[in-house]
């Protein structure tokens, strides 16, 4: 794109002021600069006057049935049995989304080479290999693991698990790829800088995974290896199980398009998501959408009906996917603190939010489909997430749950 080009472009906007620090660049910067642009959807800051597209708005929520430990532990070693098949068979991948900044966390590096060892290094990349091990190894064969990183994050991800020699992984079924970025804007929409040839953005949040995925080319390898689901799951989860076979089984074989992991929340006010239905459509409530009416409400057996967190750990059929690939999710506006140029020129990084970070969510996708199966998992052994260095899912909390597991630190 040339500087025409861009100029046009940034008009339709409203979006000139971009190009302020132009005629200062570096002929390489100017060209990086142009690239920005052209890549950049700014239609997302338009979405700020817009109403909020929240597809649960005006939708009649009702209580879903999810299999309880009970249950599951009934037909477990059947479950457990078609899960190995599965996998065995290759027809199950894996997609470790890594593309978040962690802000919370606070470290400058990603979240996956955070350190959680006491006595000895313990990296949250390490942790997650060794609990895809479980699997393979129980399948003696290998799966294909697909790590989404973003532009921020993309090369120092790679290089940390060469480093490692990919803690052990065969590194021909570890596939790289990056998901898009978004701009990020002050509250009247106006994109920031953040430096004087770079536009503010950050990852578009990890609603997108499916698309990058394919964008990647990564569908075609897809089809070739006969890979017929996929085990989503977050970075920050250090207890996870992956490619569990007895969750692979219980989704199999019953047909569901996709399987959530949940577990019971831990007081009514937990900040997760709860797994509901949605005028009959499998959905997720966020913890700030969760009204008292809900909240109150019980089944007939006197338990609370919205009682489910999700953990981020989906089993997605892929057939399912690409079908629905074309749906647009809803923009989630957030209100960030976004480093950004003054009129000086001078960086600042501010203290409280000064704007919003556009993103979909890969929650919004289990709407879109017609069958969901919520399956319950411990949560004291399924569940340590780290997003904050000290206090509730932090890296305190997840150790103390690690040593409780066996899992030396
Ligand atoms: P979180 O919502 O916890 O975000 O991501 P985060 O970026 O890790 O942390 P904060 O909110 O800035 O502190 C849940 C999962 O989704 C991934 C994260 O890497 C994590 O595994 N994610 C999030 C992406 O892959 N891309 C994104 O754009 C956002």
């Amino acid at each position: 794109m040339d500087y025409e080009h861009a100029q046009k472009k940034l008009k339709i906007y409203g979006q000139e002021h971009l190009l302020r620090y132009f005629d200062t660049l570096s002929e390489q910067e100017q060209c990086e600069l142009l690239r920005q642009i052209e890549e950049t959807d700014f239609s997302v800051v338009r979405h700020i006057t817009k109403q909020q597209t929240d597809p649960k708005k005006d939708s009649t929520i009702t209580p879903i049935t999810v299999m309880t430990l009970d249950k599951i532990q009934e037909k477990k070693t059947s479950f457990t049995q078609l899960g190995i098949e599965a996998i065995h068979a290759g027809k199950i991948g894996a997609v470790l989304l890594a593309g978040g900044m962690g802000t919370r966390l606070g470290s400058d590096q990603p979240k996956g080479m955070y350190d959680i060892g006491i006595t000895k290094s313990v990296y949250i990349f390490q942790r997650i290999i060794e609990n895809l091990f479980d699997s393979v190894n129980a399948a003696k064969t290998w799966i294909h693991l697909f790590v989404m990183t973003s532009e921020k994050n993309h090369e120092i991800t790679r290089d940390f698990f060469e480093e490692h020699h990919y803690f052990g992984y065969d590194k021909k079924y570890i596939h790289f790829f990056k998901q898009s970025m978004a701009p990020a804007s002050d509250y009247h929409g106006n994109i920031y800088l953040e430096g004087k040839g770079k536009l503010a953005n950050s990852p578009n949040g990890n609603g997108g995974w499916f698309i990058s995925l394919k964008q990647a080319g990564f569908l075609d390898l897809m089809h070739q290896e006969g890979i017929e689901w996929l085990n989503v799951f977050s970075v920050d989860n250090v207890l996870q199980r992956i490619a569990d076979p007895c969750f692979i089984g219980a989704t199999l074989e019953n047909n569901y398009q996709v399987g959530a992991k949940v577990v019971r929340k831990n007081h009514p006010d937990e900040k997760v998501g709860v797994i509901c239905l949605a005028d009959g459509h499998p959905a997720i409530v966020e913890y700030y959408e969760l009204t008292d009416t809900l909240r109150n409400t019980l089944t007939p057996e006197g338990e609370p009906a919205y009682h489910f967190g999700v953990i981020l750990n989906y089993l997605f059929e892929v057939k399912s996917l690409e079908r629905i690939a074309k749906k647009e999710l809803p923009l989630h506006i957030v209100e960030k603190k976004i480093p950004y140029l003054d009129n000086q020129g001078n960086i600042v990084q501010p203290d409280q939010p000064n704007g919003y970070k556009f993103e979909t969510l890969i929650l919004d996708l289990i709407q879109m489909l017609d069958t969901c199966l919520p399956f319950e998992v411990i949560r004291e052994q399924e569940f340590a997430p780290i997003k904050n260095k000290t206090g509730v899912d932090s890296v305190e909390s997840a150790r103390k749950l690690l040593l409780e597991n066996g899992i030396a630190l």
